[in-house]
């Protein structure tokens, strides 16, 4: 019987707006959750092993949830860490029972779009839903959190409460909370992505140390970091659209300063505004990942023209957070 049932869930991923790496050390930043999702399929098996297939990056596995073990020869470093977080929001969930699972990824893995959250949000909401566990949204982005703790060891709340709940933040100052902002018209905004991934952690660490050799230099431009963040709040919430563009081009400006940008995203950032982007800068942590770009009126001139050598489409803002399917 229990193979016959079938529950899907969705949730969507991220893009950082302003602010990444200020935001390490206590400042404010904002972020958006996009309409690329990932779909996760669970129902019942007859045997009592779980398995997991990712389709679009030809990764499966067995699960040992008693265990908390992946058993499987055919996965790769980068790609074991898809059924990391498989595996434990499915014990996250309370899963008992044998199941399979199947994740379709509407989003791009690597390009700081916070698919893995993504994947954990939407898990922890079928997995509930299969063992008719009632389960509230703050319910699934904590243990969200928790797995993103586990499987990774440091992960701010950025990608499992947008995953969660969907719409933009803002959140605030040490991250003492998050303000949802209201914004009620469509932000024409487009990702374009290098096949290079930009490894966060490192990252991190290069940014920690410039502050360490040059505090003195690094501390003022994460304040103007903050005050971008603060202007640009108001902005969006405003729809003032050439602010917006203005303050994104001078946070790029900052990011290169820190030491995240490539000559990759670089060109990326270049060709969006010569495309007719008012604005356009990294998001997330650099050295590789993605830009974005925002360009009202300009969408598809911008996706053709980084289409030319890199990866490009257009994003919305999800309203709608994790769901049901
Ligand atoms: O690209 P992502 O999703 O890894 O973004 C990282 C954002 C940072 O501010 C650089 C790090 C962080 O934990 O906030």
């Amino acid at each position: 019987m229990l193979e016959s049932i079938h529950v899907t869930a969705s949730a969507p991923g991220k893009t950082i707006l302003f602010g990444e790496h200020a935001v390490v050390y206590g400042k404010p930043a904002i972020a958006a959750a996009v309409d690329k999702r990932a779909y996760v399929t669970i129902k019942g098996r007859a045997d009592n092993r779980t398995h997991v297939t990712v389709e679009e990056l030809g990764v499966s596995g067995f699960l040992d949830l008693e265990n908390g073990t992946i058993n499987s020869d055919k996965v790769g470093e980068q790609n074991r860490g898809i059924l990391e977080y498989v595996l434990k929001s499915l014990i996250k969930a309370q899963t008992t029972r044998s199941v399979e699972v199947t994740v379709k990824l509407d989003i791009p893995i690597g390009a700081g779009l916070g698919s893995s959250a993504a994947v954990t949000v939407a898990t922890i909401m079928a997995a509930s839903s299969y063992n008719q566990i009632n389960i509230t949204a703050h319910e699934i982005a904590e243990l969200a959190h928790q797995v993103e703790l586990d499987v990774q060891g440091a992960a701010s709340k950025i990608d499992t409460t947008l995953s969660t709940h969907g719409g933009v933040i803002y959140l605030s100052k040490n991250a003492r909370e998050f303000v949802n902002l209201e914004i009620d018209y469509p932000l024409p905004m487009v990702i374009g992505h290098t096949k290079k991934t930009g490894n966060t952690g490192k990252l991190v660490e290069l940014v920690r140390k410039k502050i360490e050799a040059q505090p003195a230099v690094m501390n003022p431009i994460f304040d103007s970091m903050e005050a971008i963040v603060n202007v640009a709040r108001k902005a969006l919430v405003n729809g003032e659209h050439e602010t917006i563009g203005l303050i994104m081009n001078i946070n790029q400006g900052l990011l290169d300063a820190i030491g995240v940008n490539t000559e990759e995203l670089s060109n990326m950032v270049f060709t969006a505004r010569k495309a007719g982007a008012i604005g356009s800068k990294i998001t997330g942590a650099g050295g590789g990942g993605s830009i974005i770009a925002y360009c009202p009126g300009r969408v598809e001139e911008v996706v053709t023209k980084i289409n030319q050598h890199e990866k490009a489409f257009q994003i919305n803002i999800a309203t709608e957070g994790v769901r049901l399917e």
